[in-house]
């Protein structure tokens, strides 16, 4: 029986939470009962911070819905705005209401929240709140019950994913060294904190639009596995045919940093492929003939990556560090099709400064058109 959410454009979405007005400064609660006091003193009630035992105060953060941007499987974005003057766009996770009722997707839509929480880099989107909120949902014969969905809100990245972008057209090297850096810091920062993404592939991957030089998010924190908040149990397979590594489809439970790395080398492979995007499949067994294509030194840091033995695969940062290397010694500038500034892939430049990705970018109807 399929379930519709009572959730339309226009609506107000608005988180309850407390704060505690001193000693912990901003800090801000939603569990009460965890994190504040409530005593009784004469005829009031004194509510106070379990830590500093400073009074607490009631917050409210609202949200006005947009437009749905997406729906998968688990969860559907919306893009909104805050309800204040300044009126920022901000994009909303929900979950999907047919999986309300199953825990471990509440769970995960939870988990995803707290991971995010925890992770503040440049190359990760942000999440600035999160909070449940009582909604009507209805089944296909029309009975509506109401329920709490839980939610969450990130900054809205005003762009596109990168699947869509090479939908429209390729990555010239320029851009596709843009991305992998700024996505191998961020998987960088997600592996020092014990926590694996394991679902790091283009529809993942948000270029920012509104920025020059390129800035490049990860989003969708679904499935990743952290040491400090475990998933108990994950009712499917985790991660997506082509990215996803081959411990991923042998035992979910085994997967390490190095499952990003495979994922990481399979986007590297799609973005230095001229030849199109490659169709589902496992990349191991069919594509990696197709490495022949690019130069030795490239394919052989590649095989690396997308080796089946998940320990003979190297961490990221010496992934990318071997990756850029052998871009800069085996793209030189005559042999690529687009313009490439020589500069912007010598080694030393590489390794010392953010590349300067020099596209016009122009918004198509799909995507950017990137000369
Ligand atoms: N912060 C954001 N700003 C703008 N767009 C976003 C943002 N987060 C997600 N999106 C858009 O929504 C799409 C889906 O988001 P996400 O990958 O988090 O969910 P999902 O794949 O549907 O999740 P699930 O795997 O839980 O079903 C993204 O590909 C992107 O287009
Ligand atoms: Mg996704």
């Amino acid at each position: 029986m399929g379930l519709r959410y009572l959730l339309y454009r226009g609506d107000v979405i608005t988180s309850y939470k407390y704060r505690c007005s001193a000693g912990c400064g901003s800090h801000q609660f939603t569990q009460r009962k965890d994190q504040i006091d409530c005593r009784s003193g004469g005829n009031q009630s004194e509510v106070v911070c379990k830590s500093c035992e400073a009074p607490v105060e009631e917050i409210q953060n609202s949200y006005q819905l947009r437009e749905p941007i997406s729906a998968g499987g688990h969860g559907t974005v919306w893009k909104a705005y805050v309800c204040d003057n300044n009126r920022t766009p901000v994009a909303v996770k929900f979950l999907n209401p047919e999986h309300l009722d199953t825990a471990t997707v509440r769970e995960r839509l939870e988990r995803e929240a707290c991971i995010l929480r925890g992770l503040k880099h440049r190359g990760i989107v942000q999440v600035l709140d999160d909070a449940s909120h009582p909604c009507t949902v209805v089944t296909d014969d029309d009975h509506e019950r109401s329920v709490v969905a839980p939610f969450f809100v990130m900054e809205f990245i005003e762009g596109f994913s990168l699947e869509d972008q090479l939908q429209v057209a390729r990555c010239n090297p320029h851009m596709a060294v843009a991305v992998l850096e700024q996505m191998a810091e961020a998987l960088g920062a997600i592996h020092s904190k014990q926590i694996v993404h394991r679902d790091f592939k283009p529809a993942n991957i948000l270029l920012d639009g509104r920025t020059s030089p390129l800035v490049v998010k990860l989003v969708d924190f679904g499935i990743a596995k952290s040491e400090r908040s475990p998933i108990t149990r994950l009712g499917c397979w985790a991660g997506s045919n082509f990215y996803a590594s081959p411990e991923q489809f042998r035992e979910l439970s085994s997967t390490t940093d190095r499952s990003d790395v495979y994922s990481f080398a399979a986007v590297a492979y799609e973005l230095l492929n001229s030849k199109g995007t490659v169709a589902d499949g496992d990349i191991s067994q069919t594509d990696l003939q197709q490495l022949n294509f690019l130069e030795l030194p490239v394919r052989t840091v590649l095989q690396e990556g997308l080796t089946d033995e998940m320990n003979n695969r190297p961490a990221i940062g010496t992934f990318w560090t071997a990756l850029k290397a052998s871009l800069a010694s085996s793209f030189a500038p005559t042999k690529l099709e687009t313009t490439i500034l020589a500069s912007s892939l010598a080694p030393t430049k590489l390794e010392t400064t953010p590349i300067n990705v020099r596209v016009a970018v122009t918004p198509g109807s799909r995507g950017w058109d990137i000369r």
